[in-house]
């Protein structure tokens, strides 16, 4: 296995970002799994060479207390092996757009091979697309799954 999406969603938002970037894999010919966070085995993560993780923000900025179990794995296991990458949904209405991808993004660069974020107001919309596209090629560019 080479690739895995694993994201958390609420409303939806963040389950569409998720799913357009795994149809963007799968353009790319590289085998992906993608797993709600309540579905994944966090025993896998290992098994990954990229991982792409994907949340909400919840209260003032936070990261959901469903992806606590899987920030504090990633962060015990220390790969730089991995490489990683994280995307999001958040609203501009709040002070902190996307604090749980800025939490992510900060723990993953000092603990993984961190390649990209994306950022996404709500729902994706057209103008998402060439930022998503570009996000999953920086990814397998970190990754070196293709050249
Ligand atoms: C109580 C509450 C707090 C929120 N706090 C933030 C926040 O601090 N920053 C942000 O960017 N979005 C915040 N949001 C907006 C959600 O992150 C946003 O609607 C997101 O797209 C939901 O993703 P989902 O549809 O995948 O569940 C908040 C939403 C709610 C209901």
């Amino acid at each position: 296995m080479k690739a895995a999406i694993v994201y958390t969603s609420i409303t939806g938002n963040t389950r569409e970002l998720a799913e357009n970037l795994y149809q963007i894999f799968l353009e790319r010919s590289v085998e992906t799994a993608i797993f709600r966070i309540e579905e994944f085995p966090i025993s896998l993560l290992t098994q990954y060479q990229a991982i792409a993780i994907g949340t909400y923000t919840w209260g003032n900025g936070e990261i959901p207390k469903e992806m606590l179990q899987l920030y504090k794995e990633v962060q015990s296991l220390n790969r730089k092996d991995i490489t990683t990458a994280v995307f999001g949904t958040g609203d501009s209405f709040f002070p902190n757009f996307c604090g749980a991808v800025d939490l992510f993004r900060d723990m993953l660069y000092v603990h993984t091979n961190l390649a990209v974020t994306l950022k996404v107001e709500l729902l994706p919309q057209t103008q998402d697309a060439p930022r998503s596209q570009k996000f999953v090629d920086l990814m397998l560019k970190r990754a070196r799954i293709r050249n």
